[in-house]
């Protein structure tokens, strides 16, 4: 499937399993990066990769974030990612979704599946019938098990507190520029317009945008102009690599703080951001609010006191990483990353001594 060794990949960084299927039906990776903490949860990504090779540098990526993301965020979880390579709109089938179900199934919990870009609760609720190793799709009155209100209520929260903290101000009248408006950016929308935010938000998809412009009043602008909008915040809400090269040079907003997964195109930008004095939300510490949500799911404790409770967590760590950032004159991903490996490393090597 691929054109080279899976472990000689540049993202390949000790992931602990690899697997693929191809079949008529379905052509998809599962990727655990680390399970020292348990087991490896992380969404299932439908997405029409132009090759495996992209999309297997992806599902590295993303599976690399996750055990990162689930070590700061406190949960007994290691980090795994699984992606399928298909349009979502057009290939997506009962049949495809079933066999995912069996090869989720095949790693016999190592790997726990949710949904993800391109998924919906109901194909995980489909997989579900093949397999036990899922989450995210639990039937409560309240929770229909999507886990992006409480991802969008946890960006909230970092993003006030990096206002706090770098501007010294509460959000009245404070300018955010969202890009993208799907499930996450639309609820951080409405949680920042009732704040008293500004906001200017952009989408690929227009119908998005206008919902926000007719329930909000929300200012728009095109997806190319949203990340050089003279405002306060830049809050990436869509696809990876938010901040690239270009983005940055014509960055204008002196914090970046959003729900997008994978934001930095490369990890040096994060040092480049604060040469700039830019403050940096790292992206896995800010979104940990699905993961969160998807834990307690499938411990089977929908209890929404006890999951904001963890979701508040998310300040004090931003706070953490923001202040030893300016002490260490070391960006904030980089701090967040030798908390995290303090953790999920500091872990195994108890395990290992115990
Ligand atoms: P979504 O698919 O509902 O929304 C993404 C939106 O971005 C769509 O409206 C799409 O049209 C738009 N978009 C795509 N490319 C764009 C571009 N170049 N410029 C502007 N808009 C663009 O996905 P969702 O669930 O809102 O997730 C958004 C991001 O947050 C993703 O990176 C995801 O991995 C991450 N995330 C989501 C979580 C969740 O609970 N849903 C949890 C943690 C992270």
């Amino acid at each position: 499937m691929f054109n080279q060794k899976i472990t000689d990949h540049p993202d390949f960084d000790q992931h602990q399993r690899v697997e693929f299927v191809e079949t008529s039906t379905l052509r998809a990776i599962i990727a655990v990066h680390n399970s020292n903490l348990g087991p490896a949860a992380g969404g299932c990504r439908i997405y029409p990769y132009s090759s495996a090779d992209d999309a297997l540098g992806d599902v590295l990526r993303l599976s690399k974030g996750m055990t990162y993301k689930s070590a700061l965020a406190g949960l007994p979880l290691g980090g795994g990612k699984s992606i399928i390579i298909a349009n979502p709109a057009s290939d997506k089938s009962r049949e495809l979704l079933l066999e995912m179900g069996e090869f989720v199934d095949s790693l016999k919990g190592q790997y726990l599946a949710a949904e993800d870009s391109g998924t919906t609760v109901n194909d995980i609720k489909v997989m579900a019938e093949k397999t036990r190793y899922v989450s995210g799709c639990s039937d409560n009155e309240t929770h229909g098990g999507d886990p992006s209100p409480v991802t969008a209520c946890g960006v909230f929260l970092g993003i006030q507190e990096a206002v706090r903290f770098k501007l010294n101000s509460d959000l009245k009248d404070v300018r955010v520029a969202i890009q993208g408006a799907g499930n996450v950016g639309y609820r951080l929308a409405h949680l920042l317009a009732a704040a008293g935010a500004k906001l200017i938000v952009a989408d690929t998809d227009r119908r998005r945008v206008s919902r926000l412009i007719d329930e909000l009043g929300v200012a728009d602008t095109s997806t190319m102009k949203i990340a050089s909008q003279r405002v306060d915040v830049f809050a990436p809400c869509a696809m990876g690599a938010a901040i690239n090269e270009n983005s940055l040079n014509s960055l204008q907003a002196s914090i970046v703080a959003g729900g997008a997964n994978n934001q930095l195109a490369s990890e040096e930008l994060g040092q480049r951001m604060f040469e700039r004095g830019i403050l940096y939300a790292p992206d896995y510490v800010i979104n940990a609010g699905g993961i969160i949500d998807i834990y307690y799911q499938q411990q089977g404790m929908r209890d929404t006191a006890t999951v904001n409770k963890h979701v508040e967590k998310i300040v004090p760590m931003l706070r953490d990483i923001f202040v030893e950032s300016g002490k260490q004159r070391i960006a904030t991903n980089t701090i967040a990353n030798e908390m995290a490996q303090a953790i999920f490393l500091g872990h195994s090597t108890k395990e290992a001594a115990a």
